[in-house]
This record gives C-alpha cells, sequence and structure tokens, in this order.
C-alpha cells in the first residue's frame, strides 16, 4: 500500500498531546507570534465586507481564528484534516456563552465539494502544508459566490528551508512549503480567479513599523534615524510582494 503523504498533517495535532492543544486554543494570546496574529486579525476585520458574510476557513487547525470571525458576526466553517483539531475546534466554540455561528468539519481542502456557497475562503498559515495546493485553490474558487474572495496568508520564498520547517518536517512528517504570492497567483490565473492583488503580509508592516529597537535608542536623534529607517522598510515591503505576503484572488 502506498504511503499516506498526508498522514504527518493527519497526525501533528495527536501528537502535540493535550498541552498542545490547549496552546493552540488559545491563541493569539498563547503564543510568542501573537502580534503577528492580531495583525492577520486587523487586517482582516478591515478587509472583510461587514456581516452578514459566509466564510470558509481551510486549515483551521483548532479553529481559533473562525471562531473571532463567528464573534464579530460572520457565519462560519472551519474545515481542517485532523480529526484532533476538529474536536478541540468544537468544544472551543461549545465552551463560549456567545450565540455564534461556528461549525467544523474535518476534511480534506483539496477534496472539499461545496459549491458556490461561500463569500470568502481563507487560508492562513495553512495552503503551505497542502499536497497539492493548486488542487485546494480550485476547490476553493469552486466553493465561493461568483464575486467572492480568497484570502491567503501564507509564509513566502524561503520558508521550506529555514530551520523551524526543517525541525517541523523531520520531526512530525508535514509539509512546509514555499507559498509566494506569485506561485499562488500563478495557479489562480490558470483556475480562472479575474483578479488578485497581494499586499505585505500585515505583520511585516507593523514588524517595520513598531520596532522593539527603539528602545535602545539613547539620543532623540537616533530615536528620529530609527523611525525613518522603520518607514523606508515599511515601505520596501510594498516592492516586495512577489516573494512575501498576502494575496486576495477574486472569483
Ligand atoms: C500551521 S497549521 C495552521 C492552523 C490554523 N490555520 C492556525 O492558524 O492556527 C496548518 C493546518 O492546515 C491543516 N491542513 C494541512 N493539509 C490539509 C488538507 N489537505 N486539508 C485540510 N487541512 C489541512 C493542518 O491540519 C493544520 O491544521
Amino acid at each position: 500500500m502506498q504511503p499516506d503523504p498526508k498522514q504527518g498533517e493527519r497526525e501533528y495535532f495527536a501528537r502535540i498531546g493535550i498541552e498542545g492543544l490547549a496552546h493552540s486554543a488559545a491563541k493569539p494570546f498563547s503564543d510568542d507570534h501573537c502580534a503577528q496574529y492580531l495583525a492577520v486579525m486587523t487586517a482582516l476585520f478591515a478587509l472583510l465586507e461587514s456581516p452578514p458574510r459566509r466564510i470558509v476557513e481551510f486549515g483551521c487547525g483548532v479553529g481559533w481564528l473562525s471562531l473571532y470571525l463567528a464573534r464579530r458576526g460572520y457565519d462560519v466553517l472551519g474545515v481542517d484534516i485532523s480529526t484532533d483539531a476538529i474536536v478541540q475546534a468544537r468544544a472551543s466554540r461549545d465552551a463560549l456563552t456567545e450565540n455564534i455561528r461556528a461549525d467544523f468539519i474535518a476534511a480534506d481542502y483539496e477534496e472539499f465539494s461545496g459549491a458556490e456557497n461561500f463569500d470568502y475562503a481563507i487560508f492562513h498559515d495553512a495552503l503551505h502544508h497542502a499536497e497539492d495546493e493548486r488542487a485546494a485553490l480550485a476547490c476553493a474558487f469552486r466553493a465561493l459566490k461568483p464575486g467572492g474572495a480568497v484570502i491567503t496568508f501564507e509564509p513566502g520564498t524561503g520558508h521550506h528551508d529555514s530551520a523551524t520547517s526543517q525541525h517541523a518536517i523531520r520531526e512530525f512528517g508535514v509539509h512546509e512549503k514555499d507559498m509566494p504570492p506569485k506561485h499562488i497567483i500563478r495557479l489562480a490565473r490558470e483556475i480562472g480567479f479575474k483578479r488578485w492583488l497581494s499586499l505585505p503580509h500585515p505583520h511585516d508592516i507593523n514588524r517595520a513599523l513598531y520596532r522593539r529597537a527603539y528602545h535602545q535608542a539613547v539620543t532623540p536623534s537616533e530615536l528620529v534615524g530609527r523611525r525613518w529607517l522603520s518607514v523606508f522598510r515599511g515601505f520596501r515591503r510594498m516592492f516586495r510582494t512577489r516573494d512575501q505576503g498576502m494575496v486576495i484572488l477574486w472569483k
């Protein structure tokens, strides 16, 4: 029998144990990347049209982002290949006292069969785990209503070779691909998306401007210098969105 290429993804949440699951469920505040996650949420809430809208989150993990979207009033479906993650997502939802519309299903986003049902499809840190990202994007395309949009927040060029990714590949057998905007957009054009836009990842803009390094400046002029360097770094991000950044694709 052929080995299952998605076994690492299917088993990841079972392998990180109860503590790992609790940590993931308590995102964004439980995690060192808290600022990054909050930046994504800010960008999303700024971008999305106001509720009521239907959103599918592909590769939702334990569903923390889906649940924040649902608390804002969106009708959300979270989809993940990991049954353990989906069990946790449902438990997190059931623990909320608010009345929200959030459902979670264990399914492969490369074979998702829903059609013309959603205003938005989101991949947050999830498409780069695909075995076949083209199939995943084609399913997202089909899932959208006409005029709907896919929004991706994915790591770009260089992610696969990073030490953290190589560790995850060795330890858990998961996929850790480079998923730059230029690749996502090339696939999207083949699939039939009508328009596309790549923007800097919101966290990269935040990181360029709001720097811990300000604390180390000892003179006022040093602070001014660092400030302008930050503005330059933020601006430069605008021109690097082929390799790093978020993507919006319209059907
Ligand atoms: C790095 S995690 C991110 C989880 C979540 N989006 C978050 O931000 O915390 C990647 C997620 O993609 C899911 N995934 C990977 N391949 C998948 C597939 N083929 N179908 C559905 N989910 C998949 C994994 O199970 C995992 O939950």
